[in-house]
């Protein structure tokens, strides 16, 4: 019993330390929703693209898989390419993003898979005023990050307030809004949501030919499962 309980203690150990004490908040991912995920496409390149690439995804494969038209995607999304079987590319050069901000933005193609839609989605609802970092902003999950926060004008200013546990070290209490944004908190969560979602998919697009897959698969085992059922009546008639 006692080795038991320690080799529990031992599994769940990891789980508990890898969550650095900050309680990530649950995001309903929907492959399925295409509208929130054509949303998220929007939001991506108008608001991460410029320092961010996405370099493992085409153009021509979201608009296909999320069922934008093309021309939608060339008139209203593309803006560091016009041509639409291009990969996803940061505007920024990594040389000016590295003088900038001391590190060149990462990739965000797999992000989704090395982070998870929860962290990524807590992520950017973190952020934080701090006068001690060069950008002005910090954030509860990532300290000391040199990302400014880009979707202040949505989700507003926020000061955070800290306090000290009985072992005297900092924990995050809560936020204090400063200057609103033009969203209130539910819309601005639906938005990061959004852009959670379309992380989610761009993490593996071929996720969705397996979506749509799985529907003819079951289609296809529901008609099966007809002729099956005469076919056995047939043979077994004959056995009564
Ligand atoms: C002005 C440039 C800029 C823009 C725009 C920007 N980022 Fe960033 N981002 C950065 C930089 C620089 C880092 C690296 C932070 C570090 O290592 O301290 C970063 C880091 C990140 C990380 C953490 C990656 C990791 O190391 O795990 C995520 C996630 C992220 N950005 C998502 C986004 C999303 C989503 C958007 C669009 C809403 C966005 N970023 C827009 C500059 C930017």
């Amino acid at each position: 019993m006692k080795n038991l309980f320690l080799l529990l203690t031992l599994v769940t150990m990891p789980a508990f330390a890898s969550g650095d004490g900050v309680h990530l908040d649950d995001v309903n991912i929907d492959l399925s929703d295409t509208e929130s995920l054509q949303k998220g496409a929007g939001l991506f390149v108008n608001y991460c693209l410029s320092c961010h690439s996405a370099a493992f995804v085409r153009y021509n494969r979201v608009a296909k898989d999320l069922q934008i038209p093309e021309k939608v995607v060339k008139d209203n999304m593309m803006f560091t390419t016009d041509r639409i079987g291009e990969l996803m590319i940061a505007t920024m050069l990594p040389k000016d993003a590295k003088k900038w901000f001391g590190t060149v933005p990462p990739d965000l193609s797999l992000i989704a898979r090395s982070r998870g839609p929860e962290w990524l989605y807590t992520y950017l609802r973190s952020f934080y005023l701090d006068d001690s970092s060069p950008s002005g902003w910090n954030n509860i999950l990532f300290d000391k990050v040199a990302m400014p926060h880009v979707l202040y004008k949505l989700q507003g200013a926020r000061h955070a307030v800290f306090k000290k546990d009985e072992n005297g070290i900092k924990v995050f209490e809560r936020f204090e809004m400063v200057k609103p944004g033009s969203l209130n908190k539910e819309e601005f969560d639906a938005v990061t949501r959004d852009l959670t979602n379309f992380l989610v998919y761009v993490g593996e697009p071929a996720q969705m030919v397996r979506y749509k897959l799985g529907v003819y698969v079951l289609v296809f085992l529901a008609i099966f499962l007809v002729f099956a059922y005469l076919l056995k009546k047939e043979y077994w008639k004959d056995v009564h």
